[in-house]
């Protein structure tokens, strides 16, 4: 196995080992008794890889620029690949060289704050049914808007069941101030400005499923972060809101280069 694949693997290991035993650590996140659908469905969503391992989901801006979230940046993004327009995480669709990628100067680590990345190829893909640029949404959605996550994540949280094809859940959006008087709270863990949450009875995101899309009317309103466990009641999952750091976005992929 190589080093780097073998490190990413450990942080992934050891991130889920501790859950049920540290409570304010968080789980990168994942989709739990979402269905399976045609890349055509969600043609923004991307496959982040190392060295042929699936690691991240992202979302096409467009045919060069790429949206992710920041904690799936631990290693240089030269070593990075981006496989877009393909059902499969495994094979098929475009696969394409990262050449260098912006997280957002304000990124921490644990917990999650400005969980945000762009990402610049080193080819244009070829866009297309299956491959398809996402517009990012303008205002954070309102409380009970249907929202749908996509990903080839982990669909049980204690098992370290990844898809091959990609899945989607069809959730409800929270908004940040209820869902911070959920769960979250007795755990003293905060919901801060630029997260929002969704949630639907047993339904989630979930390991591996992080930096991919959570799309509303048409638009980009989520980024995959973080939640304690999966699908876990009064524990909604957490995105970084598009909305609130659209101009940093607008800004950023301006300056990424081309
Ligand atoms: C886009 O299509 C052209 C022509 O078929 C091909 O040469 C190129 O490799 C494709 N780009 C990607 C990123 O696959």
């Amino acid at each position: 196995m190589p080093i780097s694949w073998a490190l990413l693997f450990i942080q992934l290991l050891s991130s889920t080992a501790v859950l049920g035993v540290r409570q304010t650590t968080q789980s990168h996140l994942r989709i739990v008794n979402g269905i399976t659908i045609p890349i055509s469905f969600a043609p923004w969503q991307v496959s982040i890889q190392v060295m042929g391992n699936h690691i991240c989901g992202g979302s096409i801006l467009n045919a060069k620029k790429f949206i992710t979230a920041a904690h799936c940046l631990n290693l240089p993004a030269h070593q990075l690949q981006v496989r877009a327009g393909s059902t499969f995480r495994n094979t098929g669709g475009q696969l394409v060289n990262v050449v260098y990628a912006k997280k957002h100067s304000g990124y921490v680590g644990s917990p999650y704050k400005h969980d945000i990345t762009l990402l610049l190829l080193k080819r244009k893909l070829n866009l297309s049914y299956k491959a398809n640029k996402i517009d990012l949404a303008s205002n954070s959605p309102y409380d009970g808007t249907t929202a749908f996550v996509s990903g080839w994540g982990r669909y049980v949280e204690d098992k370290n069941a990844f898809t091959i094809d990609l899945r989607i859940a069809v959730l409800s959006m929270i908004d940040r101030g209820t869902c911070q008087k959920s769960k979250y709270a007795e755990r003293k863990m905060k919901i801060t400005k630029g997260m929002i949450c969704a949630a639907s009875g047993g339904k989630d995101a979930c390991q591996g499923d992080s930096g991919g899309p959570l799309v509303a009317n048409g638009k980009l309103v989520g980024i995959v972060s973080w939640g304690l466990g999966c699908a876990k009641r009064g524990f909604p999952g957490v995105y970084t809101d598009v909305a609130y750091y659209r101009d940093w976005v607008l800004k950023n992929m301006d300056t990424l280069g081309s």
